[in-house]
């Protein structure tokens, strides 16, 4: 098998995966700011499995500028992850798979899917059984080509009700997964408050070096990217809403760690940046993608002196010649 983990030089600094957000046109721009991995939103297996081509879409990517790249899916029914690993894993070719155990929004929930796996082993152990068996079974009959055996990583919270993150990899860190990403909240801690570092620190010491542990949550510094591994012993970090509008955050770690210090960007660089994301989005998706640019031209404008104004008129652009004018 090909585990690019392995490969990896640590620290790693990954791009988390974000719905609505880390789409093609953002994962290259990370990447570009140094990102060392980037996970694609989340994609249901049951949508993959019922042939749904929009949501295999979501899991397509630029090999020559997203890799290492992993493509995370979400469900409740093994089967489905059987089926959308495998055709993942043949048609699409990612570095890995990831499947989602953190998810907390309510519809997904209701479903058993996303983070209520963590209270339920069983299922988890058999939704992470079929992944497995999907990347590694010999290729189907039907000519969806040669099998590329990719390695399989999870992404957890610290806890969800009784169960702990600990206690939930205690009972599945025999299965050969790669990788974990730990997003130090709970559940019913949603995406804002303390981070649980110890909890973290006792999933690294539990796994040891044969799982690559990632830390994830709250960090929207280059400081905050040192705390975390200063006080997890993780393998590298997942960043998330630190790099809405601000996808430098990469190379500002990155500098900070070397160097002890990083640079802001000024108005003038952050311009570019926006201009460019922009014209990405008109290229992949059109007119739709301008549309759903306007949110990151919110973030990347946001704090700045007259910024409200600003954001006023680009929150309802529709051409790229418009948000150039106003940028201008
Ligand atoms: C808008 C948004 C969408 C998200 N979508 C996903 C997702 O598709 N899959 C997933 O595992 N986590 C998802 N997350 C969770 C993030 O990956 C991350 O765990 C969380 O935001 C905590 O990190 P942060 O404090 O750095 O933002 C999402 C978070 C946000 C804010």
């Amino acid at each position: 098998m090909q585990n690019f983990w392995k490969k990896l030089k640590r620290p790693i600094i990954a791009l988390a995966p974000m719905a609505g957000i880390t789409d093609q046109p953002f994962r290259q721009i990370c990447k570009g700011y140094g990102a060392d991995v980037v996970y694609s939103e989340m994609a249901s297996a049951s949508a993959i499995f019922y042939n749904k081509k929009k949501t295999l879409g979501i899991t397509r990517f630029n090999s020559q500028k997203e890799s290492p790249y992993v493509a995370q899916l979400f469900g409740d029914k093994p089967e489905h992850f059987l089926f959308a690993a495998k055709v993942i894993a043949r048609q699409i070719r990612p570095d890995g798979i990831d499947i989602n155990f953190g998810c907390p929004a309510r519809k997904i929930i209701a479903c058993n899917a996303g983070a209520a796996l963590m209270n339920n082993i069983s299922l988890a152990r058999e939704i992470i059984e079929a992944t497995l068996e999907g990347v590694s079974s010999p290729p189907s009959p039907k000519g969806y080509g040669e099998i590329k055996k990719i390695p399989v990583s999870i992404k957890i919270r610290s806890g969800v009700k009784k169960t702990t993150a600990l206690n939930f990899i205690k009972k599945i860190k025999d299965l050969p997964i790669a990788a974990i990403m730990v997003h130090g909240r709970t559940l019913e801690q949603g995406f804002a408050g303390e981070i649980d570092y110890d909890m973290i620190k006792n999933i690294k010491k539990e796994v040891g070096e044969k799982i690559i542990v990632l830390a994830n949550g709250g960090i929207l510094k280059p400081e905050d990217a040192k705390t975390m591994l200063e006080k997890t012993g993780a393998d590298g970090i997942g960043l998330a809403q630190g790099v809405l509008g601000k996808p430098w955050l990469f190379k500002q770690i990155k500098d900070f760690l070397q160097t002890g210090s990083y640079r802001e960007f000024e108005l003038s660089e952050i311009k570019g940046v926006a201009i460019k994301h922009a014209e990405m989005m008109y290229k992949k998706r059109g007119k739709q993608g301008v549309v759903e640019m306007r949110k990151h031209l919110a973030w990347y404008f946001k704090g700045f002196s007259g910024a409200a104004e600003l954001r006023r008129k680009l929150v309802h652009v529709k051409t790229i010649s418009e948000i150039k004018k106003i940028l201008k």
